[in-house]
Order: structure tokens, then C-alpha cells, then sequence
């Protein structure tokens, strides 16, 4: 099944999905959010993207250089970042119509439980790591729109509040 996109101006979208209790609750929306991920053309999906009020996220096996299949991130975090930082154009299914360059570190040290409940402690650079600050930021409340620089906000402001105009008169 593909799931529906909620879409910027979504309230599901903004504030912090708190953690599971069991990484149990999470396997009967798998297929499916990785389904709709691909559907979407999208390398990383968070659970509230879908309405879930769950904290996890897969990430397309696209962004991993280590051969590893789709994976999902339960009760993800970050512990370390690098200092060294890199640029990269971004988009999200959350916010049709926008890509734009977002500065993150190169390098993270994450945590997070697997789709078997297994505890993982990992670094993870490049692509993974960028699309996972992307995806748990979406877990936080915040879109990589906010993490852009102000004049490229005010750029966007149009397309932005036309996007949460659309939501609030569904
Ligand atoms: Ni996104």
C-alpha cells in the first residue's frame, strides 16, 4: 500500500514524535513506507511524513556505500557530528517544488534500534548521513527549508505558504 504524503502546514510535521516502546510497533508499516518511498522517488521517508506518530525512518539502500539493503532507523539519534561541513541540494516529498542547498556535517555517530530491535552504534558519512539528519530532523519538527539561509528563505516564502495554504483548506 502507498501511504499519503503529508505535506508542509501538516501540525504532524512540526514538534518532536516521541520515542517507541517497542520496535515491534513499527514492523506492520515497513513494506509499506518503504514502498512509498520509492513510489515517491524519495531516499529517506520519517514515519510522520505518513501520519505515523512514530519515531523511525527508512532510508533507501541508494545512500549507503556498504551494500546494505533499505533500511529503517528506529528511535534514531545522533551522538557525535563532525566539524567538517558540506553542502548539498536538497529536497523533500514533505515540500514539492523546492530543492535547495542545506550545509550539514560530513560525518555523524548515530544509535538506533533495527527492524529486529538490534542496537546499532555507527558512524555513517556522506549521503547516509546526510539523508539521515534530514529524516530525524523531520522526527524533531523541523524542515530542511529551516535550515536554509535567510535570503534563500525569503525567496521561498511564496511557494512555502502557498504549500501550508493548500493543507489548511483540505
Ligand atoms: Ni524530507
Amino acid at each position: 500500500m502507498i501511504f499519503s504524503i503529508r505535506i508542509y502546514g501538516d501540525p504532524i510535521l512540526r514538534g518532536k514524535i516521541p520515542e517507541l516502546n517497542s520496535f515491534e510497533e513499527v514492523l506492520p508499516y515497513v513494506v509499506d513506507m518503504i514502498e512509498t518511498m520509492y513510489d515517491d522517488d524519495g531516499i529517506g521517508l520519517s514515519a510522520n511524513q505518513v501520519g505515523l506518530k512514530m519515531r523511525f525512518f527508512t532510508i533507501g539502500m541508494n545512500a549507503f556505500e556498504d551494500g546494505r539493503g533499505d533500511s529503517i532507523f528506529i528511535n534514531p539519534e545522533i551522538v557525535e557530528m563532525s566539524e567538517e561541513l558540506w553542502d548539498y541540494e536538497e529536497g523533500c516529498l514533505s515540500v514539492p517544488g523546492i530543492r535547495e542547498y542545506v550545509t550539514r556535517p560530513l560525518t555523524i555517530k548515530v544509535k538506533y534500534l533495527d527492524d529486529r530491535g538490534q542496537k546499532h552504534e555507527e558512524i555513517l558519512t556522506d549521503l547516509a548521513a546526510r539523508v539521515f539528519q534530514h529524516e530525524i530532523d523531520h522526527l524533531n519538527g523541523i524542515f530542511f527549508v529551516d535550515r536554509i539561509s535567510p535570503l534563500k528563505r525569503t525567496l521561498n516564502k511564496k511557494k512555502l505558504r502557498a504549500l501550508a495554504e493548500k493543507y489548511t483548506k483540505k
